[in-house]
């Protein structure tokens, strides 16, 4: 039986599949040698990140929501519970990190049906769905792709660059996706380009970039509906590695 204090574990709608893992540790590579092997997701789900524990990680998953947060031990990751734009950590304290925020796709919608069993749960997925409540409010699950979703991004970005020693590895997963716009009564479908945003705004920020891959989607039913109505599709995410700067107090704040 769960304690009174600890709040009940859901699932959650957006892990890492075990290709991205694959594919994120090979980029990743091993614990540099004479540092701390501490590698960080600063938002972490339910810290399916802690797999990198069999390559010698010690592994911290931080994450917004504590239902998901709560998890990480079964996934073998150390769980913070708090805001990636305000960790509690000293500055420099790792030595890598790995994160896939929200997307600011429609799994930020606030649909949350009270029929879990209804025909549209079958068809829609959203965050609020999967954690039986809407989000906290600096999740950046809340927002679809705009500004104040762009904001929050930047925000914990500014903020991993704080958090890793000079040159750490940090591992990025993104997917673009296409909205349907409509602008003076016309629908159009709109490519929100979250990849090239966020290599962009890191190298603003004095990161390096140093590898990018791509790993193929199995395509939901959603995707395969619009694939059917001929809708353009985005068919796989994008893994993507940086080194932080060399120093990282040097490099100027974007604001
Ligand atoms: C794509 S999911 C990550 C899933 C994770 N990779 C896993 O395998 O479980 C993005 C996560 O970021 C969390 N998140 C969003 N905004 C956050 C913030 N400001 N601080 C910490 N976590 C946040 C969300 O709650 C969500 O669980």
């Amino acid at each position: 039986m769960l304690e009174p204090t600890r709040p009940e574990p859901t699932r959650h709608p957006a892990m890492f599949s075990p290709p991205l893992l694959k594919t994120i540790a090979n980029l990743l590579g091993p614990p540099p040698p004479g540092q701390p092997p501490l590698l960080l997701d600063p938002m972490g789900g339910v810290g399916t990140v802690g797999t990198l524990r069999h390559f010698g990680w010690h592994v911290i998953s931080n994450e917004i929501e504590m239902e998901w947060a709560c998890q990480a031990p079964g996934n073998g990751s150390t769980p913070t519970v708090g805001d990636a734009a305000a960790l509690p950590y000293a500055d420099h304290s790792f030595a890598a990190a790995v994160t896939s925020p929200a997307y600011g796709n429609r799994l930020a919608d606030h649909y949350m049906p009270v029929d879990l069993s209804a025909r549209s749960h079958k068809v829609r997925r959203t965050y609020p769905m999967y954690l039986r409540r809407q989000v906290h409010d600096r999740s950046a699950a809340r927002f679809h792709w705009g500004k104040v979703y762009k904001e929050l991004l930047l925000a914990a970005f500014v903020e991993l660059r704080r958090v890793l020693r000079p040159d750490a590895r940090f591992v990025g997963n993104y997917k673009d996706h296409f909205a349907t716009v409509v602008r003076r009564g016309v629908k159009t479908r709109e490519r929100r380009c979250l990849t090239a945003w966020c290599i962009t705004a890191l190298e603003d920020l004095g990161f390096t970039l140093r590898a990018r891959q791509r790993v193929p989607l199995r395509g939901d039913q959603n995707t395969n509906r619009a694939r059917q109505r001929g809708d353009a599709v985005i068919d796989h995410e994008d893994v993507v590695l940086f080194t932080a700067p060399s120093n990282a107090h040097q490099t100027a704040l974007p604001f």
